[in-house]
């Protein structure tokens, strides 16, 4: 297998863990390359369930080596916490490699996170509160620190003497919070170095190493297309490039590598936090109430409600062009069984303009308006079809729409949440 990105093509949550941890035994390495652990995979092996929102989905498997990028932020107690649960498991962390380059996510990040919410009142993002937003901010003011700064007291020191000038002031004066001393945080930090040290690469090298081996690397995305920085529906949006060209910065290596795009598409849509949602249908609404339950629409890292709706045609070829997508994994089909008829937005309608894609300006996005077509559901359970022809023909004909709406072929069809519940069509 050649190398590949695996990026979310909504707003994320459309079950990029079940994919990942599927495709992953396919390649050489997994590789993280932004985010955090705002991100959370549910991953479903056997029995057991495992929840991880750092460590990238490839660490169940030996001969994976999995890699957090450069363009991740980590916040290191976190980290040291799912090396703990996954070791306790039965799962080894000895192939773990972290970047040397990626930021780390400090406790007054944390602390900013839930303040600048609280400052913007009714405008807030709706944060996952994990210290997000402050790191990256923090990275592109250059105040940040990185996990290669903790193998040294004395660089830690310096960088957390000049963090903490501009932080301290912003805890005291603006949101009257507690401020932060470099002995108190070498303190805490200090004994999160002893333990990821033996973690701590070059990620960049390893990478590059590993494909002059000929080896294959899986990028794995976090969150997703319209919660990225650049091309997500700003401001509701997290702060790094989740889209497919993340994975390049993200990780230090050339374009040239990639060879193909696998986005991840619900077979409907949801969306966690604020911002507009043209197919949203409210929870008191039957449908609505439906698909989240249904569909398990609860959030893996904060436990919210997930804001659910009508599959949404437009973002899927937005998706389809931001990307590059060459393939599509459609999941959780088998949660529309439970409708007799299914509405697929086909188009919006912004002030009688009709558009098949993401409007050019979230002015017209914000009053877009669902076309609707009305295609039959098909009322059986599909969870143990592994084939596109054992599906029903309401099914199949549901997938044949989201290629063409989507202007991409749909390669894989997940119909359950368990790993042998997919159907492999065209990946591999
Ligand atoms: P942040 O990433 O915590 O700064 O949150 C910014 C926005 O992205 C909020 O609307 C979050 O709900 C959303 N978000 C962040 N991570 C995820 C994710 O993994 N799945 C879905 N939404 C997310």
């Amino acid at each position: 297998m050649s190398s590949a990105v695996l990026v979310g093509t909504q707003w994320g949550d459309e079950g990029k863990g079940k994919i990942c941890d599927l495709v992953a035994p396919e390649f050489d390495c997994v590789v993280r390359y932004q985010g955090g652990n705002n991100a959370g995979h549910t991953i479903v092996c056997g029995d057991k369930k495992f929840g991880l929102h750092l460590v990238p989905s490839g660490i169940m498997y030996e001969n994976v080596t999995p890699v957090i990028g450069n363009g991740v932020v980590v916040d290191p107690k976190v980290l040291i916490e799912e090396i703990d649960m996954l070791e306790n498991e039965g799962v080894s962390t000895k192939n773990l490699k972290v970047s040397g380059n990626a930021h780390i996510i400090m406790p007054y990040h944390r602390d900013l996170d839930g303040a600048f919410e609280e400052c913007l009142g009714k405008n807030n993002i709706g944060t996952t509160k994990r210290g997000i937003g402050p790191c990256y901010q923090d990275k592109m003011a250059r105040i940040g620190l990185r996990m290669q700064d903790l193998l040294d007291e004395g660089i830690f020191r310096e960088r957390c003497g000049i963090a903490l000038d501009r932080i301290n002031p912003q805890l005291e004066k603006l949101f009257n919070l507690p401020t932060y001393t470099v002995d108190q945080l070498w303190d805490e930090f200090s004994a999160y170095a002893e333990r990821l040290r033996p973690y701590i690469c070059e990620s960049s090298l390893l990478l590059n190493n590993m494909l002059e081996e000929g080896k294959s690397i899986l990028f794995e995305g976090a969150q997703a297309t319209l919660l990225d920085i650049d091309h997500g529906t700003y401001p509701y949006v997290t702060s790094s490039n989740c889209t497919a060209g993340g994975s390049v910065t993200g990780s230090g290596v050339g374009m040239k590598n990639i060879d193909r795009v696998l986005g991840i598409m619900k077979a409907y849509i949801t969306r966690v936090g604020m911002g507009p949602m043209p197919t949203e249908l409210s929870y008191d609404d039957e449908f609505g109430h439906k698909l989240t339950e249904i569909g398990g629409e609860y959030g893996v890292t904060t436990g919210r409600r997930r804001r659910c709706g009508w599959f949404d045609g437009p973002i899927a070829r937005y998706s389809t062009r931001i990307n590059g997508l060459t393939d599509i994994a459609l999941t959780k089909l088998d949660v529309l069984s439970a409708f007799d008829t299914i509405p697929v937005c086909v188009a919006y309608d912004c002030d009688g303009v009709r558009y098949t894609s993401v409007p050019e300006h979230q002015a017209l996005f914000a009053k877009a308006k669902p076309v609707y077509k009305e295609v039959p559901g098909w009322r059986e359970d599909i969870t143990g079809c592994r084939s596109y022809e054992e599906l029903p023909q309401a099914a199949r004909d549901y997938v044949d729409l989201v290629e063409e709406l989507a202007g991409c072929r749909v390669s894989i069809i997940a119909v359950g949440p368990d790993r042998e519940q997919t159907i492999m069509r065209s990946w591999n």
